[in-house]
């Protein structure tokens, strides 16, 4: 299992954790605004590639996202009109606010890019400054941009006098720890134009091991004047509220804790302990999803997307290692859903 998953199924089976007592306003309950757009709570659903289409972003506002961020869409692909990637700039109604995110290292792709994403209908666009794929960073795009501060503003700056929408960064803390000083590169990208800056306090380099120093996350927020986001290892209400308060950010950016828990947006929102629905709900949400995912993608396509929410869904619940390992492996949508119906028939029947 790939390092960035193990924390989150490890989390799976750890107990829920209830907000003590919360006399009072809840923080995270508040409006904020990036630019002249209003978001209507302090919780952020995570840009993440190859999971974060318009079903799943509809599906984490519905749950209480303020706002959605898409997975990562290449700025190239959307200059040469490719199937894919423009079809990645679908936006729906329900889904506002959202903000659709590019990856690129050329300033005028980028400005283009960004004019797309606008015409779409997007309330922001977001530069992608923290993938440390090296296949996206030999390009130039993602954590390089970090490498090379001086290149990442021109890019800010270039998209900024391309569009009307606010042009937001979401930024690591560098290549390697301490290779630079991210309240310097921060600044720089405020400078150019940058209406908000998420900060995922891990380098590059680290990829997802140990945890996120949010300490770091601190220093980028007294930097900076515009509003900033933090992002790394939020799973719960608490830690939400904990980490909002030590770092005084604007809002807090959920990403592997919301896989296979969509309800984690709204406990945290609200303040309300992590709610573990029972698992003929769970099963419930995954077959409207995979619905869902169906009218996106179609049948063929969906079932290999699905693998892995079966898995985030499922796991440490009360399903038998060989039906769940038979869910993940089926290759017609239509049998899918008839395992997934008896699933939830047996687990409504045990409660
Ligand atoms: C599967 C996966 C895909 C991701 N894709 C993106 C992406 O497209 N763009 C981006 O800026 N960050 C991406 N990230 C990073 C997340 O947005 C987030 O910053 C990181 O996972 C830390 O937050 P978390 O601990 O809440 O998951 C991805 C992370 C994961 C696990």
């Amino acid at each position: 299992m790939k390092k960035r998953m193990r924390a989150l199924v490890a989390a799976r089976q750890r107990e829920p954790v209830a907000p003590e007592s919360f006399d009072g306003p809840w923080p995270l309950a508040d409006e904020w605004r990036v630019g002249d757009v209003v978001i209507p709570n302090r919780v952020v659903q995570a840009p993440l590639a190859g999971i974060g289409n318009r079903v799943f972003r509809s599906q984490s506002r519905e749950h209480g996202a303020g706002l959605v961020v898409s997975e990562m869409v290449a700025a190239h692909g959307i200059r040469h009109g490719n199937r894919r990637t423009t079809q990645m700039l679908d936006v729906v109604p329900g889904e506002h606010p959202m903000g659709i995110q590019v990856f690129g290292g050329d300033p005028d792709v980028m400005a283009e890019a960004a004019r797309a994403v606008q015409e779409a209908g997007a309330d922001m666009v977001d530069i992608n400054m923290g993938c440390p794929v090296p296949k996206i960073m030999k390009t130039g795009a993602g954590a390089a941009l970090l490498a090379d501060p001086e290149k990442g503003a021109a890019v800010v700056r270039a998209m900024v006098d391309a569009v009307d929408i606010p042009v937001t960064v979401k930024m690591r803390r560098g290549l390697t720890p301490g290779d630079m000083d991210p309240t310097e590169v921060a600044r720089r990208f405020e400078d150019a134009g940058a209406a908000m800056i998420t900060i995922h306090p891990r380098a590059a380099a680290e990829e997802y091991s140990g945890t996120a120093n949010h300490a770091i996350s601190a220093a980028v927020v007294s930097a900076v004047d515009i509003p900033v986001v933090i992002s790394g290892d939020i799973a719960d209400a608490v830690q939400a509220r904990a980490e909002l308060e030590r770092t005084g950010a604007a809002a807090v950016m959920i990403g592997r804790a919301a896989l296979g828990n969509p309800w984690v947006f709204g406990a945290i929102a609200q303040g309300r302990p992590d709610p573990r629905p029972s698992l003929p709900e769970v099963i419930a949400e995954l077959e409207a999803f995979c619905d869902g995912i169906e009218g996106l993608l179609g049948a063929d396509r969906s079932c290999h997307y699905l693998r892995k929410f079966h898995s985030w869904y499922l796991t440490g619940r009360d399903v038998p290692d060989d039906e769940l390992q038979a869910l993940m492996e089926e290759p017609d949508l239509a049998q899918v859903r008839l395992r997934l119906a008896r699933l939830r028939e047996t687990a409504a029947l045990a409660a």
